[in-house]
């Protein structure tokens, strides 16, 4: 249904979007064997954090993306950006051009197992369908989403999820409360493929720590409100991987523990490291003890859930 040019909302008449999109963590990743498409069947509970990029799409007659913030210079600015695919995508699900000028401002480390680059992708199928007035439903753009990345669908709904499938099937479900988390980012990044086929590797010569399989305990921590509870059951089963290419995330990780996080745990495919606090005012002071060690290039605060990618203005 399209609207009276006086009822269209404003962005629509002043030809541009802008959507913040957080970052994603994953506090239960169980990777399951390795399928006959490549991917892994996985069982991950998803959630959504404080830390966010920015994507502002401008009305234009044809497709273009600039970038600035965390990693810009390293990133690509043709198809090979989830960014532009997603404008593809959206342009060919719904008959429209693909025309729109798309300026991301990143503040989501970049390749770090944040979902930085799914995250862009699901906020650009957020800002057309709102700049284009297709109007989907979050599900419709979450089927495209999940054409082009695993955990982009998760991006598109926020909260916090199980993740089925390869990743892309998401269901909310229930957290009590907010949880407090420092993130302590690595200097460079590491290959999600890689990584899965480093667990694979380790696997086959029976080093790999036992499968996580279902994620009940890890639900039933999120019902209750005590921290210490939530630490004792994260688990991912990629950490084992991603310590194996990088081995110095060992000390990264147990920093985290000598300066008294809850718990510690590589995010996704890494290297970014996840630290559970108590609180907020615990999460600044862990925080400010990883900074002065050493071990991070860059250690941030965050909170979750939050929302997935949402129209600010
Ligand atoms: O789906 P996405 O493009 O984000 O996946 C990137 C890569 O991560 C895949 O090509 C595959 O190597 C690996 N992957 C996997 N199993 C999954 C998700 C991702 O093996 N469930």
């Amino acid at each position: 249904m399209s609207l009276a040019y006086e009822e269209k909302p404003d962005f629509v008449a002043s030809g541009s979007v802008r959507v913040r999109v957080p970052a994603k963590i994953n506090m239960h990743l169980g990777v399951g064997p390795l399928r006959d498409d490549g991917y892994h069947d996985l069982t991950t509970v998803y959630q959504a954090i404080s830390l966010y990029d920015d994507v502002h799409a401008h009305r234009s007659d044809t497709l273009a993306l600039t970038i600035d913030g965390e990693g810009a210079g390293t990133l690509p600015l043709d198809d090979d950006n989830l960014a532009v695919r997603a404008v593809r995508a959206l342009a060919a699900h719904t008959g429209l051009p693909a025309h729109a000028r798309l300026h991301i401002t990143k503040s989501i480390p970049v390749a770090g197992g944040l979902a930085g680059g799914s995250a862009d992708c699901a906020a650009t199928l957020v800002a057309c369908d709102a700049l284009w007035g297709t109007g989907l439903s979050r599900d419709e753009l979450a089927s495209i989403a999940a054409t082009l990345g695993s955990d982009i669908p998760f991006l598109v709904l926020g909260g916090t999820a199980l993740g089925t499938g390869r990743g892309e099937q998401v269901n909310p479900v229930l957290a009590a409360g907010t949880w407090h988390w420092v993130v302590g980012v690595a200097a460079g990044g590491l290959s999600t493929p890689a990584v899965y086929r480093e667990i694979d590797r380790l696997r086959e010569l029976g080093t790999a720590p036992d499968p996580a399989g279902s994620a009940d305990l890890l639900l039933a921590a999120l019902r209750q409100p005590d921290p210490e509870v939530l630490a004792a059951v994260l688990v991912n089963d990629l950490q084992a991987a991603a310590v194996s290419l990088r081995p110095q995330l060992r000390a990264t990780l147990r920093a985290g523990l000598d300066e008294g996080a809850l718990a510690a745990l590589v995010s996704g495919s890494g290297p970014t490291c996840l630290y559970l606090a108590r609180d907020a005012e615990h999460a600044n002071a862990l925080a400010a003890s990883l900074t002065s060690r050493g071990v991070c290039r860059t250690v941030r605060t965050a909170h979750g859930p939050v929302a997935g990618a949402r129209v600010t203005s």
